[in-house]
């Protein structure tokens, strides 16, 4: 964790009412996911980690959904509604009235700015205090500013933003470009919006505009540089939802690797922020970690794998496979071609092999569910082996059923078990066995047609054929003959 130079300010205004237009979708690009948590949640951590005495949240467009997420991800923010989106001035205002009196510093942050750190933050407050500034902004320094507002200087002192589209050739050619997040003294930041006016290319209030404002009155106004622009970056579209998505994962992945995590290729492996891994585990390509999802040590997982909060324990193997909800213990294996639904719990060192699905399904220690098997509703005992082909027939199409084995017990391949069933420890079923019944401890169950043979058949079928050629082309039912 890198270190946090400053902290504890008035308050954090967080602007979160714009349309997201340009994301085209039905989801306000504030709850968009990237390595597993909200744009929205990334930009709150940072906003909470200046400590502010009250964070506010500016809500407008797609605010019901903007609210219900807020909700779970921080439910004691003030929310300050604006009602239509006059601009970003108007949007400080409104958070300004929702806050009330206030005094001291007051940060502004955008929700969409899912990279920005603590360590920026800690950093852009810290410069604001030490050169006693009035405003202090966050800028970078960039080889395309297409788009932004350029930061116009005189020495270390910031005179101005210029929006682009208002912007002359002279402020174009600028490649310092305005972050959009700062630090206000509060009596400024409150004087500065009273007199806002919205001359400009889009009929806006521009909380820019407080820069020239305050800088004509002989104020301090500062900008702290912040040198890695990913920090800076805001989302507008999926093209850049996407570029920071995979550029916040290759820092996840990187550190994983420093701490000691073997992965065999960085560019195709996805780790999510909530991710916990142990010392010498191994990821193949192609793999993604999701969710809660932890991995002991020295466990091997991939390639072709996606695990979403599933516990893998120390040692384990995953190949190839699917598993969501699921527990997997030390030494087990899984894959390749495994399905692992909400609720399986794979005991030490047991096995699940290729084409299994399994869900609700506690398999014990050292158990083998090895081939072609469903296997929902289930326990299967320590030690048990489960046939190639094994169904659990959990559901009989209105309810669905527990059944059960015992330990150490065989089930023959091709087997169907019509839960609730109870099959005892040490038992064997034949295979292609239908069980309906109990099976008590150690016994041996067959349930299936005898097997019958009818010597000469063949060749006495052969000849009838030779005779009719035209007649009986299929072949005779056995059953008729029986
Ligand atoms: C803004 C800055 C620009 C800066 C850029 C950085 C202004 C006038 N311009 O431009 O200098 O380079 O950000 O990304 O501030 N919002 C509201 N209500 C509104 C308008 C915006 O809540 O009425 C929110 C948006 O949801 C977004 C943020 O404010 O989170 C920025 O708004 P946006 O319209 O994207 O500003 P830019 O044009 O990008
Ligand atoms: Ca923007």
């Amino acid at each position: 964790m890198t270190e946090v130079r400053a902290a504890g300010v008035a308050a954090v205004i967080v602007l979160a009412a714009g349309a997201s237009t340009r994301m085209k979708s039905r989801t306000s690009k504030l709850l968009h996911p990237i390595c597993g948590r909200s744009m929205l949640s990334w930009c709150l951590d940072a906003a909470v980690s200046l400590q502010p005495e009250r964070l506010v949240v500016v809500v407008g467009q797609m605010r019901d959904q903007v609210e219900a997420h807020l909700d779970d991800i921080a439910p004691s923010a003030v929310r300050a509604f604006q009602a239509s989106p006059l601009g970003t001035g108007h949007a400080v205002q409104c958070g300004l009235e929702a806050l009330g009196e206030v005094t001291g510093e007051v940060v502004v942050t955008y929700g969409d700015v899912p990279m920005l750190s603590p360590r920026a933050l800690g950093d852009l407050l810290a410069s604001h205090r030490d050169d006693g500034n009035a405003i202090t902004v966050l800028t970078a320094v960039v080889d395309d500013p297409t788009g932004y507002g350029r930061v116009v200087r005189r020495g270390d002192q910031v005179t101005s933003i210029v929006e682009h589209r208002d912007a002359d050739a002279d402020q174009l050619g600028l490649r310092e470009i305005n972050a959009g997040i700062y630090v206000f003294q509060a009596d400024l930041l409150r004087a500065g919006l009273a007199q806002l006016r919205s001359d400009n290319d889009q009929g806006q209030l521009y909380l820019t505009d407080l820069v020239a404002y305050a800088s004509d009155q002989g104020q301090r106004v500062g900008a702290f540089i912040e040198a890695d622009a990913w920090q800076t970056q805001g989302v507008n579209d999926r093209v850049q939802l996407a570029a920071v998505n995979r550029e916040m994962n290759r820092r996840i992945v990187r550190d994983w690797m420093l701490r000691g995590v073997t992965v065999v290729d960085p560019a195709t492996t996805w780790i999510e922020r909530d991710v916990a891994l142990a010392g010498d585990v191994e990821i193949w390509p192609d793999t993604i970690l999701r969710g809660a999802t932890t991995v002991g040590e020295a466990a091997v997982i991939g390639p072709d794998s996606r695990l979403t909060d599933v516990e893998v324990g120390p040692r384990a193997q995953v190949v190839r496979s699917e598993a969501v909800l699921a527990v997997i213990g030390p030494d087990a294996q899984v894959g390749p071609f495994s399905y692992l639904r909400p609720g399986t719990e794979l005991g030490a060192a047991g096995k699940v092999g290729a084409f299994v699905e399994t869900k609700q399904a506690r398999i014990g220690a050292g158990a083998k569910v090895p081939h072609l098997t469903y296997c929902g509703d289930a326990v299967v005992g320590e030690s048990t082996n489960i046939g190639a082909g094994v169904i659990f027939a959990n559901y009989d199409g209105a309810t669905k059923s527990v059944s059960t084995v015992g330990r150490r017990s065989f089930i023959g391949s091709d087997s169907v078990l019509v839960a609730p069933v109870q099959i005892g420890d040490d038992a064997f079923v034949a295979a292609g066995s239908v069980i309906t019944d109990d099976v008590p401890d150690g016994a041996l169950a067959v349930a299936r047609g005898r097997q019958a043979e009818i010597p000469g058949w063949v060749a006495r079928r052969r000849q009838e054929g030779a005779a009719e050629p035209d007649s009986n082309s299929g072949a005779p039912s056995t059953g008729s003959e029986l």
